[in-house]
């Protein structure tokens, strides 16, 4: 027989909330003491947070009928709209899904890496020599740059290209400032004052976005085109229908903030924890100047494991659900949370310790490494992502030797992901 309910945080719900708005990772650590899985309250409904990796698969392996993940996401709606692949559920979710897989094929970015090379060479160069400065900010104009350049195709040297990284770097920006996502989450994303609040910043790149729509439209060589933007609009699902404009657009923007600020974060921790971690500059350095790729790859992993960028994936019960021994009725949220799954001593021991030759011959485990997510929402960006690191911290690692600049950084919550509170502060030694 299932048991009835996890054991509780029993705390009002308001100084929960307040404890997770401080710090809704030290607050998870907090609670991990009632168990393996376990219930906190800080929203209106509770989380049913999962630890233990058997309940990740389960979670991961259930049904996306059983357990929506897009309404899950639902905080997001009011920037991303109802048509991103965020969002939505169940047939929708996978027609959009499938319409958007083709642009993450390896043929694709074996095409891409071109790209993401050229930005990274090119940004690396402006960072100051025998001074300190925060990683972040170059990490983040090289993830912006590449995703403006393989999902729009826009060119960096044009007006267009400018104007819309002008627009989505301010509702980047602006999104993820304190408290945005504090009134979708009260009164709901679709609530008319949030549409109110959020327009000013919506309606420019809005108007910039379906401008550019209708132009990739009419270009002769629209079929050939490489970036996303034109083989969404060229990608027919199973019925043979193309996208809307308004699907194109809700499309485009959440692939620039699904993949812009993640990578940028994680960059910045990677960089901040080499820095930071003795010995692992040296062995970048080796491994870099003997062309092994290896070691980059642990380092992208470690990092990963000890600093996700994005602390939980949230999945809400549709249908009646036993997971971890336990039953679940519709509305009900279940929470696998990537934090504590990663800092298991069980699974890494010495897990606070910031390691990257634990991955030496040892590949990350479906359910024992989750900063992507899982099952059919995983993340579609992730071996894009995985490629952008690579590349970015080789060609860092090839201009010269990183030094940290005071202690270990402290993590900062900014819009939903996880940084470095001085944004990786280092100097070229
Ligand atoms: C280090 C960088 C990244 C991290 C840590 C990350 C993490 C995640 C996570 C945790 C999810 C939710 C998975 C789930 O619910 O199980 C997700 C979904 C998603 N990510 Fe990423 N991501 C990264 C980069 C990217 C990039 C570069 C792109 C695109 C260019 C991207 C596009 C998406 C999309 C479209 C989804 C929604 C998938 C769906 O619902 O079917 N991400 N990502």
């Amino acid at each position: 027989m299932p048991s009835p309910q996890p054991p509780t945080l029993r705390q009002p719900r308001a100084v929960q909330a307040v404890r997770f708005a401080r710090g809704q990772k030290r607050f998870f650590e907090k609670a991990a003491h009632l168990g393996d899985t376990f219930q906190v309250n800080f929203q209106r409904r509770r989380w049913n947070m999962i630890t233990h990796p058997d309940a990740v698969k389960e979670v991961f392996t259930t049904s996306p009928e059983v357990l929506h993940a897009g309404k899950g996401n639902d905080i997001l709606a009011t920037a991303l709209g109802e048509h991103s692949v965020l969002i939505l559920d169940e047939a929708e979710h996978l027609r959009h899904r499938k319409l958007l897989l083709p642009s993450f094929h390896g043929e694709k970015l074996a095409a891409q890496v071109e790209t993401i090379e050229r930005i990274a060479e090119r940004e690396v160069e402006r960072i100051p020599r025998n001074e300190a400065f925060a990683i972040r900010d170059y990490t983040q104009t090289i993830a912006l740059e590449v995703i403006l350049e393989i999902v729009m195709g826009t060119e960096s040297t044009g007006e267009e290209h400018d104007f819309l990284a002008e627009q989505a770097k301010g509702l980047l920006e602006w999104i993820g400032g304190p408290y945005r996502l504090i009134p979708p989450g009260i009164l709901g994303p679709r609530h008319r004052l949030v549409k109110r609040m959020y327009e000013p910043k919506l309606a420019p790149l809005d108007e910039a976005l379906f401008r550019l729509i209708a132009e990739r439209r009419q270009e002769p060589d629209l079929e050939e085109r490489e970036d996303m933007l034109s083989m969404l609009l060229t990608a027919r699902d199973e019925e043979g229908n193309p996208m809307s404009d308004a699907e194109v657009r809700d499309e485009i923007v959440t692939l620039v903030v699904a993949g812009h600020e993640t990578s940028a974060t994680a960059l910045a921790w990677a960089f901040e924890r080499l820095a930071h971690t003795e010995g692992s500059t040296e062995a970048l350095h080796h491994s870099v100047a003997d062309g092994d790729d290896d070691y980059v790859t642990s380092l992208i992993q470690e990092t990963l494991r000890l600093r996700p960028v994005l602390d939980v994936v949230v999945r809400v019960v549709n249908e009646p659900v036993e997971i971890a021994g336990y039953s679940f009725e519709p509305g009900e949220v279940v929470v696998p949370c990537i934090h504590l799954v990663h800092r298991r001593e069980d699974i890494y021991p010495d897990a606070l310790e910031f390691r990257p030759s634990r991955w030496k011959d040892t590949k990350p485990g479906t359910y024992t490494w989750i900063p992507f997510g899982g099952g059919v929402r995983r993340c579609i960006g992730a071996s894009f992502a995985m490629a952008e690191m690579e590349i970015v911290i080789k060609a860092v690692a090839s201009a010269g030797v990183l030094e940290p600049v005071g202690g270990d950084e402290k993590v900062v919550q900014k819009f939903i992901t996880s940084s470095p509170a001085r944004g990786g502060e280092l100097r070229f030694a």
